[in-house]
């Protein structure tokens, strides 16, 4: 099964076997970050750039040729409109001229589907509460089995993932900010400030309160004391990246309390944040619950979920057609 995911800015395709890996490859667009954020217009010209050599590559590190393939999927939304409409193009157009059927995958449900990858073991075997952590969403879900899962709760502003970008910016630290923030959070001290952690009622999550209050203090340091802006840095990322953490899993045990369940997984691209792979290991620990955190190749955007979720609607015969348009928006249900 080939998987071809090109939503955002990634072009990655995979080969799988099952739920085995054979190979995948991928292309990261730099362009971005001079403008602080993804262009549009810019990332469906350069999926379009590289998407043959990105397929090639695949199939080279799967050490096979496209005779070998039985199916595509492809991301068929939400996302952006013009990389959805490079990748899933393409997709279509390849399955039809191999004559082998076509999967269209929606690009949150691949997160989740990525615990199941042979070598994500072990994988879930028991309902779980997951949280989707990525540049565009926030998401709780209730995860029954591969194909059965409910978003419960969602940001009512900004992704999780934004959040640490927006502060990274502040900072004046590269795009994407999140990575660079896990960086020097590890160097700095995590009570140095207190940040506002808003009251959202239920499962859904708000963000953008954080970032109001890490403007205030750090332009109040500023304004204090200029002798050492590194360490003032280096403790906003420490106390932010623990606010944002302490909001996410807060949020993932109560929502796993009430349902009753013992297992909780993360996924998307926050989840390679090593503060919030370690608080969920902790959360695990502490109430005796299966824990579920993908490898660092299945956290940010990869064709290799793509590719499984497919698998997974091939076994239930579920085939896609030719005149599938691409859904820049589509809701989980
Ligand atoms: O899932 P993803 O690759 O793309 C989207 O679908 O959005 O997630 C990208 C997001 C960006 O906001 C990036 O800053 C964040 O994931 N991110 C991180 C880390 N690695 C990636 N945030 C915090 N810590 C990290 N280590
Ligand atoms: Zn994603």
């Amino acid at each position: 099964m080939l998987g071809i995911e090109s939503s955002c800015d990634d072009t990655s395709i995979a080969v799988l076997r099952g739920n085995e890996l054979l190979g995948q490859f991928a292309a990261v667009q730099h362009i971005h970050a001079k403008y602080g954020g993804v262009v549009p217009e810019f990332a469906s010209r350069a999926h379009q750039a590289h998407i043959v050599p990105v397929l090639e590559g695949a199939l080279a590190e799967a050490g096979c040729t496209l005779e070998d393939v039985e199916g595509v999927a492809y991301t068929r939304g939400p996302g952006l409109q013009g990389s959805l409409l490079v990748g899933s193009a393409f997709a279509r157009s390849l399955a039809w001229s191999l004559k082998v059927p076509m999967y269209p995958v929606h690009h949150m449900r691949a997160h989740v589907v990525a615990h199941w990858m042979a070598d994500a073991a072990p994988n879930p075997a028991q309902p779980m509460m997951a949280l989707t952590v990525s540049g565009g969403h926030t998401q709780l879900l209730e995860v029954r089995s591969p194909w059965e899962m409910d978003v419960v709760g969602t940001t009512l502003d900004d992704a999780a993932g934004e959040a640490f970008d927006k502060v990274a910016k502040m900072l004046g630290l590269p795009y994407p900010g999140g990575p660079e923030v896990d960086r020097l959070a590890a160097l700095g001290n995590p009570t140095a400030f207190q940040f506002t952690a808003p009251k959202v009622a239920g499962h859904d999550f708000s963000f953008s309160g954080v970032k109001t209050s890490v403007l205030r203090v750090v332009e109040k340091a500023l304004a204090q004391d200029h002798s050492d802006s590194d360490k003032l840095v280096r403790d906003v990322c420490a106390s932010v990246q623990a606010t944002i953490v302490a909001i996410l899993i807060g949020k993932l045990e109560a929502a796993a309390d009430e349902k009753g369940f013992k297992a909780v997984a993360i996924q998307g691209g926050v989840s390679a944040n090593s503060g919030l792979r370690a608080a969920v290991q902790a959360l695990g620990e502490r109430r005796g619950w299966d824990v579920h955190i993908p490898p660092f190749r299945y956290c940010t955007d990869n064709g290799a979920m793509i590719a499984l979720t497919g698998q997974f609607a091939a076994e239930r015969s579920e085939e896609g057609r030719l005149d599938e348009a691409p859904m820049a928006r589509w809701p989980m249900g």
